[in-house]
């Protein structure tokens, strides 16, 4: 009995004092089938029969305590690194990765359009979002009640029937003309401006329309502006956008502010140009409207008609990014779902 118990100090002391961290090789050789307490269990046989009861005791103890043991190293070495133990941290380890935030598409393809037209010398300007009817349609050759006023459907004001929420950048333009105007011709022309920007119109909000989006509008105004201008700019500006392949063409249209008037479309960029879904079996997608300006705009904007002229275009970002980042529902872009957002990371 003497024995036995001594025996049990002695494993003790030999576990609390125990520097093995692997609580696998602990197991084999405290609690394995050839471990150390199944040796010691078969002392029991020795034991005097007056004694047994107490020994018994004194090994049920002994077991549980290194049972104890043998979960705490479970615990404490559960990712296997020699370098964790009980409540320890290596301060040296690298901290953990902070998921690293990325830029809008929106913003990645506005940035990329300014510095395109940056590179031709237009600068960046902005306006508000609130606008007058004056400067949104009225001098833009829209008067009130002009059937024109339909294509664009608009978010008044419900305070002042005067004020509405910008349905196009053209309004900045207004504002910078007026300013140049005013001082006819001294300094502030030419004008060589684009104006970026968030723009509403009342639409139901689907894969292809939202109620607001944003675009980039420019304008040019100086002598002998030509069409051939207007054309080899935009010619740049694909280019530089989608690269040498991609094909354009102008088709006629109509704007009240333009005179002539045209859209430019570009080949389709998912197809190559075969037909497919998006181009609606064309081959083609429109990406913007353009024309010279008309003389009553520049006249409303106390511009001279007879010595100036110039070009105007307006484009939706959202369409550019939509054919650059080959994305098919608009209502991506506002929903700011990260599993979207995050792929943008690093995009140009
Ligand atoms: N303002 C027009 C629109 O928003 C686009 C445009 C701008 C067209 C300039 C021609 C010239 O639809």
């Amino acid at each position: 009995m003497e024995q036995l118990l001594n025996q049990i100090k002695e494993l003790k002391e030999k576990i609390i004092t125990n520097v093995e961290n692997d609580a696998e090789a602990f197991r084999i050789k405290y609690l394995g089938t050839k471990g150390f307490v199944k040796a010691i269990m078969g002392e029991m046989k020795n034991v005097a029969t007056e004694n047994k009861k107490e020994a018994g005791q004194r090994l049920n103890e002994f077991k549980l305590f290194v049972e104890e043991k043998y979960e705490q190293l479970k615990l404490s070495s559960g990712n296997n690194s020699p370098l964790t133990t009980h409540h320890s941290q290596d301060l040296t380890l690298p901290a953990d990765d902070l998921p690293l935030g990325s830029r809008h598409p929106i913003s990645l393809v506005k940035n990329k359009i300014i510095s395109i037209f940056q590179r031709l010398g237009f600068a960046v300007a902005e306006g508000p979002e609130v606008e007058d009817d004056f400067h949104n349609f009225t001098a833009l050759n829209l008067p009130e009640n002009h059937p024109a006023r339909d294509m664009q459907d608009t978010f008044y004001i419900a305070q002042n029937p005067d004020w509405l929420l910008r349905t196009h950048t053209s309004s900045v333009q207004v504002r910078e003309m007026q300013k140049a105007g005013m001082k006819n011709g001294q300094g502030k022309l030419p004008i060589r401006i684009i104006c970026p920007g968030r723009v509403y119109r009342n639409e139901t909000i689907s894969a292809r329309a939202h109620c607001f989006f944003h675009q980039v509008e420019g304008l040019y105004i100086a002598e002998n502006v030509s069409f051939a201008d207007l054309k080899q700019t935009l010619y740049f500006f694909v280019q530089e956008m989608f690269g040498k392949d991609v094909k354009v063409r102008f088709r006629p249209s109509y704007f009240p502010f333009t005179e002539p008037s045209a859209e430019m479309d570009i080949s389709c960029l998912i197809c190559g140009g075969e037909g497919c879904s998006v181009c609606k079996k064309t081959g083609w997608v429109e990406i913007l409207g353009c024309g010279m300006v008309h003389p009553n705009v520049l006249d409303n904007c106390g511009i001279d008609s007879n010595k100036y002229n110039g070009f105007a275009f307006g484009m939706g970002i959202e369409r550019i990014a939509m054919l650059k980042y080959q994305i098919k529902d608009l209502r991506l872009f506002s929903e700011n779902d990260v599993r979207f957002l995050k792929q943008f990371t690093g995009a140009v």
